[in-house]
């Protein structure tokens, strides 16, 4: 069966805007963001706490996450990504209280993201993850590379499942499972989430996390709420990649996640007219239109 209700974990002020070739000026970020809160979602993932240079896109995160910081007192919640001490360090210091830690399935990833060995990454998320526990914060792991990876080809599932297990043993309260190039397919997902579950690790636990390359994003998504993940990923107006992933597009938009979601009555709390109206002005913002079709669809673009 199919759950009630989907949490939507918004990642395009992140995921999005990591990846564009011009700098977005903060104050349009900012007001992103609280469109975003103000169109019904509820998780949305701010910026990263990374190395300046390695996502100039998001060197501004000490800037922005001030500005936006008070919508937490209307319960939304604004994860940030750390990917280190140092990461960590900065989050506190603006007063995040949920912290995501990124690791790779595949070695070529780890190096090419993060500059370690898979076991040097989790050797390195470690304290960050028992640090951020102990000061009372939410903390989630995303694994990049779960199904396809530029470098070597399909990962199997159970070298995906080790090293979300790993994640999970770290202390992470969620496992997301992003498909950085989009190169997953239903059976696959379903396989991956089996495995998974085969070692004992709830889906209540588990988050997906597509990217549209081959137009597989919703379809990928259904066959995991199938299965019992209720912890979608997406980007409004299927804004993203990842600068260290050649092959990765947008993520699965937020807006073609509501509407299939819409139509079959489950519940998020999201709005699409001022979703669509966010990515409407945000496109303008860019200098481009949205690819997402709901998108289009629904601004007769
Ligand atoms: P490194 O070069 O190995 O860094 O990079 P290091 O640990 O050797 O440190 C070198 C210097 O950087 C030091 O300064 C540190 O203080 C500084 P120095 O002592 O030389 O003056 N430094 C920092 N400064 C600010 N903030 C920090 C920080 N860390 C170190 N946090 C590092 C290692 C992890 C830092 C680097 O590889 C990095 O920042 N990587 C981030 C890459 C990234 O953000 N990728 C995109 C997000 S992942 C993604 O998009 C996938 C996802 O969406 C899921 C999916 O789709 O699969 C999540
Ligand atoms: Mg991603």
């Amino acid at each position: 069966g199919l759950p009630e209700r989907v949490r939507i974990h918004e990642v395009g002020p992140r995921d999005g805007l990591q990846n564009e070739k011009g700098t977005v000026p903060v104050e349009v970020k900012a007001e992103f963001i609280e469109r975003l809160a103000a169109a019904g979602l509820t998780t949305i993932e701010a910026t990263s706490f990374v190395h300046p240079k390695w996502v100039p896109q998001l060197a501004d995160a000490e800037e922005l996450f001030p500005r936006v910081a008070a919508l937490a007192s209307s319960g939304v919640r604004l994860p940030v990504l750390v990917p280190n001490d140092r990461g960590l360090e900065r989050a506190l210091a603006l007063g995040a209280t949920e912290v995501a830690v990124f690791g790779s399935a595949t070695e070529s990833f780890a190096k090419a993201n993060l500059n370690r060995t898979v076991d040097e990454a989790l050797a390195m998320f470690a304290p960050v993850v028992a640090r951020a526990k102990d000061a009372g914060l939410r903390v989630r792991g995303y694994l990049s590379m779960c199904f396809g990876d530029p470098w070597e080809g399909s990962v199997p599932v159970e070298q995906a499942a080790a090293v979300g297990r790993r994640l999970l043993d770290l202390g992470c309260d969620e496992l997301s499972l992003g498909d950085t190039i989009g190169a997953a397919t239903p059976g696959h997902v379903t396989a991956l989430l089996d495995a998974l579950t085969g070692g004992g690790t709830p889906l209540q636990r588990v988050a997906v996390h597509f990217h549209d390359t081959y137009g597989q994003a919703l379809s990928n998504t259904l066959a995991a709420l199938q299965r019992g993940v209720t912890t979608v990923d997406a980007s409004a107006g299927g804004l993203g990649g990842c600068p260290y992933a050649k092959s990765a597009t947008g993520n699965l938009a937020t807006e073609d996640l509501v509407w299939m979601l819409n139509g079959l009555g489950i519940d998020t709390g999201v709005d699409i007219g001022r979703l669509t109206a966010t990515s409407v002005w945000m496109a303008g913002q860019l200098g481009r239109p949205s690819p997402s079709r709901t998108v289009r669809a629904l601004s007769h673009q």
